[in-house]
């Protein structure tokens, strides 16, 4: 994190000055903080990757310089490789919102990579270069175990911090963080004040730039706001969080998928438009008979807006997209639908609601063992706070329900099981507060056929 790069600055000076300064006595030091300090030398902070191509070879890096635009190629070399270096170069943009005007924000796409290698790569120029590292996935294929961490809604307080810390810790060790949306809450200060977009990537760099947080963007992003002359949706998040869109045919970052050893992700956006003839419908017919179960058999759809929920507060605000898309999901067999924006954690059973046709009355979810199981998992922590009003009886679609904060994991086993884990902040690290074994949907049944063909 940044203060902890200024401190060793700081150190340095210090160390320097006592060194001209020893041989004197009784001195006053006329060193004055500079509380500019960083100013001296572009300071390479909020560094964060993601994967940068379809099936996991490629790694986008992405940092921000706050003065200067230095340099935007990236060092790096394989762990295995005899420290046998390359370089990638990418490319360097600002931008503006109301008053605030960006560092230099630099995106750089490696690729070709190894699969299942340790990669150090570096950033920045001179005396700021910076050192880290990722591990990448395993080769795609049906029975590669993965983990997977999800955060939601995480914001940048000290829950949040105990959130990210509680994930560090955690002993089942995610790979990847699949993040359901709404990340700085930047929006929430007077003017949007984009600051705090570059205080965001200060804090969450820590794991972020080892491990490819995979982005899903929620409405803290749409920072629409024609009253100070910003009406470009998702203009921060847009600069800032490049995705390997193209490499799924999608026109828009806001909606896309990779594919990430046994599993196919697809990132869809609550506040993009979604019905018929849209892009983004339009992408999703095409997308899903795309996804061949046999090389990735868990499919997971990450959204922001969660479908069911029983939470009071954003009740039914999911309503519409399920109309659009629960069909599919049933259809294409999905495993698990992954949203935030609801500040709390809950778990629905195996449920649908798709038989409705306006008069035949039937508008209560059912009982459906082709359907996915849906998670909110929108308690990262943010400014916000919890939302604890609950729909009272508790409906029969919702499985669990508990408002605390915490993060999720996804252990996936083989193309059969998976293993799927709730843990709260106030607990231990490795305390399951909810957790559920989740049988793949599409090789349950495909087994179950092979069987009764026996
Ligand atoms: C932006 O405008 C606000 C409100 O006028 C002001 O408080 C803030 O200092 C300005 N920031 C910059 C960077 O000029
Ligand atoms: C790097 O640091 C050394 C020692 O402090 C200094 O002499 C040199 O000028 C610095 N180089 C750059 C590019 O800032
Ligand atoms: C955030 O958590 C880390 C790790 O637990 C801790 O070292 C750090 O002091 C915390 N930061 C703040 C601002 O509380
Ligand atoms: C699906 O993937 C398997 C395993 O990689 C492959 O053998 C098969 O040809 C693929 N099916 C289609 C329709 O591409
Ligand atoms: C709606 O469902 C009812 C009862 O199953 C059926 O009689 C009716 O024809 C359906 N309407 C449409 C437009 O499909
Ligand atoms: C799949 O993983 C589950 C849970 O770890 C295990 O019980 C099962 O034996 C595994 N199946 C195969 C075919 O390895
Ligand atoms: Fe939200």
């Amino acid at each position: 994190m940044r203060k902890k790069t200024e401190m060793d600055y700081c150190t340095i000076l210090l160390v320097l000055i006592l060194s001209v300064k020893l041989c004197e006595s009784g001195i006053t030091s006329s060193y004055l903080r500079n509380d500019d300090l960083v100013h001296d030398m572009p300071l390479d902070s909020d560094v964060h990757i993601t994967q940068g191509d379809h099936e996991g070879k490629g790694v986008i890096v992405s940092w921000v310089t706050p003065n200067e635009p230095g340099s935007s190629t990236v060092v790096y070399w394989a762990d295995n490789s005899g420290n046998l270096k390359k370089t990638a170069y990418g490319i360097v943009l600002t931008y503006k919102y109301f008053n605030y005007t960006s560092g230099y924000i630099h995106h750089c796409t490696i690729d070709n990579l190894e699969f299942d290698t340790k990669y150090y790569y570096q950033v920045g120029i001179g005396n700021t270069t910076r050192r880290f590292w990722f591990i990448t996935p395993p080769k795609v294929g049906p029975d590669v175990p993965y983990t997977f961490g999800l955060i939601g809604d995480i914001g940048q307080t000290p829950d949040s911090n105990r959130t990210l810390t509680h994930y560090e810790l955690n002993p089942a060790k995610g790979q990847t963080v699949l993040f359901v949306g709404d990340l700085s809450y930047a929006d929430a200060y007077p003017f949007h004040d984009n600051r705090r977009w570059d205080t965001w990537g200060r804090f969450i760099e820590r794991n972020a730039a080892y491990q490819p947080w995979i982005w899903t963007a929620g409405n803290h992003e749409i920072d629409f706001a024609p009253q100070y002359g910003e009406s470009i949706p998702f203009k921060p998040y847009t600069n800032r969080f490049f995705v390997p869109y193209k490499a799924s045919d999608s026109t828009s970052p806001l909606w896309y998928s990779i594919k990430r050893a046994s599993a196919y992700i697809i990132v869809l956006s609550s506040y993009s438009a979604y019905g018929k003839y849209t892009p983004q419908y339009k992408w999703l017919e095409k997308e899903l008979p795309k996804v061949n179960r046999t090389e990735t058999p868990w499919l997971i759809v990450l959204v922001h807006c969660p479908m069911y929920s029983s939470y009071v507060h954003h009740y039914m605000e999911g309503e519409t997209m399920r109309v659009m898309y629960e069909q599919w999901f049933v259809d294409y067999k999905v495993d698990v639908v992954f949203a935030g924006h609801v500040h709390a954690y809950e778990r629905s059973e195996r449920i649908s609601n798709i038989a409705y046709n306006i008069t035949n009355g039937l508008c209560t979810p059912i009982s459906d063992q082709s359907a996915p199981v849906y998670i909110t998992i929108g308690d990262g922590g943010n400014l916000e706070g919890l939302v604890t009003e609950m729909t009272e009886p508790q409906p029969s679609y919702s499985a669990f329900r508990e408002a605390s904060f915490g993060h999720g994991i996804l252990e996936i086993k083989n193309r059969s099981y998976a293993f799927f884990s709730w843990h709260r902040n106030q607990d231990g690290y490795a305390v399951e507060a909810d957790s559920l074994w989740l049988r793949n949907r599409y090789w349950k049944t495909t087994l179950e056929k092979s069987l009764t063909a026996l």
